[in-house]
């Protein structure tokens, strides 16, 4: 969570600063700050709230003149968000200047030891420590004092740091939490994430675990945790800028719902090649793959959604068991990994801090790893033993839509893989599973076609107070994210149940006009589907049926009915979804919530 970014060069600072954490508001957004320096005194303006209040404050950055700065958006952890818990934060001189992206988990005993030897802390965050620590180690030597610093901490953090003393002078480091440095052509840069600084440059560097950068208004200059110049190669980003912004539309949430025919064809099209699924980037022999017993998918939020779908889909294609975890749970209950066991981390942002701590604690049993990640270069990406991307580009609203559906892709083009390697599928089988396959993309783009419609039912049910989602085996899959989806960005009480098990309690909470969602794809459930259905009916229910074109038989117990275009069972997920996305963002557009931002949460969840 959180974003940071810097500038140093020859424009003045402030708006740049601006401008890059107005890409960066996606990873928190409870208050923002800058500082800036004129290479005299370093100013600074920090504001509760939402990063227009800072620019409004500041009238755009005119209010503080200089050519170098360090900024940041907040999600809270250590501190509520204030004022005076929004970075930057300073040394009691206010020589220093820190912005942190990250946690230092020894903030505590660091406070104490520091407050022992007369520092005085303004703020109830962690960061603050980071300061005052690096006025406790400065001697005239900045990076001597980052080093020791460094070595201080335990935690993660990316943070961009300005030292009175040395105008001219930007520095950066990072553990754990993202950092990237850019160089442009009027000056250099330092941010959480790539779109911050896309509007200046292309070239950008990946700074890894305990580097350092030094960047200056025309060089970069790098180094390890021991203080000695290591090289590192710029990386030139191929996205299009407006990648990264709303190219027309009211909200990143509904372009990205609209690019999702393009990311799936993306993710798909260089793993079919003449007819057979072939995903280099597995790195895995036949051999190997057939000596996998067992496989694990671990992840967070919708990610881990896309894993319960994935379970059905490689249980049944290419008969391997599979575990569905959450990574916070999976962390923490001592699992029982050996080596023919595959460990499948699923991850947009390849930063999400469970996620990556469940790759490492199986890294370090000794399983086999594979990240299905989004972002290129991420922690996941590097420290995963293969990595297979989901190709989404660039996702900004919180609230995923593209990223889910280029992971379910992902996972059941490896599930086909291992079916195909097994030979559990016959050839048969398979060629029409890539036929359907490729036709994802324009039954998708079909569906995006219907969205007047779906807008105006969810105009119905903007003062809902609870909304339900039914389903089996992949359905059920389908309405935790349908769900998911609702809740998270319209505040609406949403839950997703197996339809058979809603009858055990759940049941007690339908009343007269309630709404229930009920997903059914899978026609062997069809007729177990409408037996629950009618079980809500009569007790009040209002039912929304999303189905298979054709199946017009639920019309006797659906109030509304929503028809996919037909595919294989496995490939249900992906169509039955995109209605529920437009009718989760429908229904927090019309009741006025801030789509792309919903209150306490942030895209990128770097914190456990
Ligand atoms: C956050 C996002 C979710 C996402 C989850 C996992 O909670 O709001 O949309 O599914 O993190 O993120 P990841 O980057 O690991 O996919």
């Amino acid at each position: 969570m959180c974003g940071i970014v810097g500038y140093i060069g020859t424009e003045e600072a402030a708006p740049v600063l601006l401008d890059g954490l107005d890409k960066l508001e996606y990873r928190g957004y409870d208050s923002a700050g800058i500082a800036v320096f004129d290479g005299e005194k370093i100013q600074v303006a920090k504001a509760r709230g939402r990063l227009k209040v800072l620019n409004e404050m500041t009238h755009g950055g005119e209010k503080l003149p200089g050519n170098c700065g360090i900024g940041h958006t907040r999600w809270a952890t250590h501190g509520i968000p204030s004022d005076k818990n929004a970075h930057p934060h300073f040394n009691e001189t206010e020589s220093i200047a820190v912005v942190h992206n990250g946690i230092i988990e020894n903030y505590l005993k660091l406070k104490k030891l520091l407050q022992e030897k007369g520092y005085k802390f303004t703020s109830e965050t962690d960061t603050e420590v980071v300061a005052h620590l690096l006025d406790y180690y400065y001697k005239g030597d900045p990076l001597e004092a980052i080093i020791r610093t460094m070595r201080r901490v335990d935690g993660s953090y990316a943070l961009g740091i300005m030292f009175q003393e040395h105008p001219g002078k930007l520095f950066a480091v990072r553990k754990d939490s993202p950092l990237i440095a850019g160089k442009g052509k009027n000056g250099n840069l330092i941010a959480s994430d790539v779109p911050a600084v896309l509007k200046y440059t292309r070239d950008v560097y990946f700074i890894q675990n305990e580097e350092i950068v030094c960047l200056e208004a025309d060089e970069l200059n790098f180094y390890n945790i021991d203080g000695e110049p290591i090289r590192k190669e710029a990386v030139t980003i191929q996205w299009d800028v407006s990648a990264a912004e709303k190219a027309g539309y009211e909200h990143f949430m509904l372009k990205e719902i609209y690019e999702q025919p393009k990311a799936v064809l993306d993710t798909l099209n260089p793993r079919i090649r003449e007819g057979r699924i072939e995903i280099e980037e597995l790195g895995m022999s036949d051999d190997e793959i057939r000596a996998i017993k067992k496989i694990y998918i671990v992840a967070c939020g919708s990610a881990y959604h896309t894993g319960v779908s994935a379970k059905y889909v490689f249980e049944g294609l290419a008969r391997i068991p599979v575990e569905v975890d959450l990574a916070s749970e999976f962390r923490y209950r001592n699992p029982i990994l050996d080596p023919e066991t595959l460990l499948i981390v699923v991850s947009q942002s390849g930063e999400t801090a469970d996620t990556l701590a469940a790759l490492r604690e199986a890294k370090q049993r000794g399983v086999r790893t594979l990240g299905i990640v989004n972002v290129v270069g991420s922690s996941i990406a590097r420290e995963a033993d293969n990595v297979m991307y989901t190709w989404a580009g660039p996702e900004i609203a919180v609230a995923t839509t593209k990223a889910y559906s280029t992971q379910l892709i992902a996972e059941y083009l490896l599930a086909m893989k291992f079916a195909q390697v097994k030979g559990t599928v016959s050839t048969a089988e398979m060629d029409e599973m890539i036929q359907e396959l490729k036709q994802l993309p324009v039954h998708i783009e079909m569906l995006l076609d219907h969205k007047e419609k779906i807008q105006r039912f969810a105009n119905r049910y903007i003062a809902a107070k609870d909304i339900f989602f039914i389903g089996r085996g992949i359905d059920y899959a389908i309405s935790l994210e349908g769900s998911l989806k609702l809740k998270e960005i319209s505040y609406i009480h949403s839950e997703a149940y197996p339809a058979g098990e809603l009858k055990h309690g759940t049941i007690s909470l339908i009343e007269e006009g309630t709404l229930v969602a009920a997903v059914l794809t899978q026609e062997e459930l069809y007729k177990k589907m409408i037996s629950n259905m009618v079980e809500v009916k009569t007790r009040g229910a209002f039912l929304l049926a999303v189905t298979n074109v054709g199946n017009t038989e639920v019309e006797k117990a659906a109030d509304y009915v929503i028809y996919i275009p037909k595919t294989h069972k496995y490939f249900t997920n992906s169509l039955a979804v995109i209605p529920l996305q437009l009718f989760g963002y429908y229904v927090a557009l019309g009741k006025g919530c801030d789509v792309d931002k919903p209150r306490n949460l942030a895209k990128s969840v770097t914190v456990e």
